[in-house]
């Protein structure tokens, strides 16, 4: 029921918050609802054998595994039809990339902002069907995709273009509506990778405007799995994988290739119902976790948050990622971990082209935390007390 998501009982809802380690690597992956764990024990228990069979228990797992499918549609605002699941939103994407069909010579766009998901499938892509590609940049001062920045690499050539809705490392929320009203415009298509924006607002791709999105559902409380949605009217751009005799109508016909296990895709229908009208609330409280940190961080004339620095909601998500000088970011994590059960990563997180391009980073690049509703405010005032007690 919507408005009635309790942040101050979330906690008790991922089993994996008792060990005795505090998450702040969420964007790396999420912990697991209670409910969608025992959606799977349940269904591994009563209901694994091969769907689409007449028998029984065939019929009660293919009705799970369909409302699981569902579910996720609906999640998103999109039909069944226009989804599909997989193992990763790496693997959806290199599967669209090498489905998508364009002219020899036509040109695409992709963003140096983005996790290399979103832009490697694409130079395969362009490989294969001797496209040109377009670098979309946003100048160190800003890090942030606009229309402005992208309507100078637009031309009634350009069929296709691809960017992050949140970047993994800078946190900093895109306006993909305005983007994606700039791309079509164009008459170009337009690919956004939700992954980073996902676990913390709701996704609606009708409302975005987008024809492709993917996120990751293993950082959505759930397990290893991804959805990517392709509208009805861009799936005509998509040839089949499916084989000969099966149908082509659908996403899943046409991307499928048996990559959505059964018992991920039917607990789908758990976290769903966990997060219907969650995300208000989320926000809220995800706003007050990231004025901690960051209040903290902008305090310091040392640190450099790359990404916004305000804790605004409507600005950003919570992943903050930054560097001190005269510290590595290795290190910084190294002598957390000392004095500590706080987990945060350092390094480039696959983007890679961002830190070394843009950010102009080191190896050891960022230090990043990632935190999403189930953190706490004690947590993250425990952090800063650490991160008080392990910079200069
Ligand atoms: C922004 C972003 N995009 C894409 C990915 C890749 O997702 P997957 O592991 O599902 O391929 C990640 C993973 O960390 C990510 O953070």
């Amino acid at each position: 029921m919507p408005g009635t998501f309790d942040i101050a009982t979330a906690h008790k809802r991922f089993p994996a918050l008792k060990e005795d380690q505090v998450y702040l690597d969420n964007a790396g992956g999420s912990q697991i609802l209670d409910d969608v764990i025992t959606s799977i024990t349940d269904y591994y228990t009563k209901n694994n054998v091969q769907l689409g069979a007449s028998y029984r228990i065939s019929q009660i797992s293919t009705s799970r595994y369909n409302q699981g499918y569902e579910a996720a549609a609906k999640y998103m605002n999109a039909s069944p039809d226009e989804i599909v699941l997989g193992s990763s939103t790496t693997q959806l994407f290199v599967n669209l990339a090498g489905a998508l069909a364009f002219e020899e010579g036509d040109e695409i766009v992709i963003s140096k902002l983005d996790h290399e998901t979103n832009i490697d499938p694409w130079l395969l892509m362009a490989d294969r069907l001797k496209l040109k590609v377009k670098w979309w940049v946003s100048e160190k001062s800003e890090l942030k995709l606009t229309p402005e920045n992208l309507k100078p690499l637009l031309s009634p050539k350009v069929k296709f273009v691809a960017c992050t809705h949140v970047s993994n490392v800078l946190g900093t929320i895109h306006d993909v509506k305005a983007l994606a009203d700039t791309v079509h415009e164009a008459g170009a298509l337009f690919c956004v990778d939700g992954v980073s924006f996902a676990p913390h607002r709701q996704v609606d791709v009708k409302a975005f405007g987008v024809d492709f999105y993917a996120f990751s559902w293993y950082k959505v409380y759930a397990p290893h799995i991804a959805v990517l949605y392709a509208s009805t009217a861009a799936q005509e751009r998509i040839k089949s994988y499916g084989h000969y005799f099966n149908p082509t109508k659908t996403l899943e016909d046409k991307l499928g290739l048996a990559g959505s296990n059964y018992e991920s895709s039917q607990s789908l229908t758990a976290a769903v119902a966990y997060l219907d009208g969650a995300f208000p609330a989320i926000k809220e409280h995800e706003g007050k976790l990231q004025k901690i940190l960051l209040d903290y961080l902008n305090s310091r004339t040392d640190v450099t948050i790359h990404g916004s620095t305000s804790a605004d909601s409507n600005e950003r998500v919570p992943t903050v990622s930054f560097t001190v000088e005269g510290v590595s970011s290795r290190k910084i994590v190294e002598d957390a971990e000392k004095i500590s059960n706080f987990a945060f990563r350092w390094g480039h997180f696959y983007s890679k082209r961002l830190c070394d391009e843009i950010l102009e980073l080191g190896p050891e690049a960022v230090t990043r935390v990632s935190m999403v509703h189930y953190n706490t405010e004690e947590e993250i005032h425990g952090l800063v007390e650490v991160l008080e007690k392990v910079l200069p």
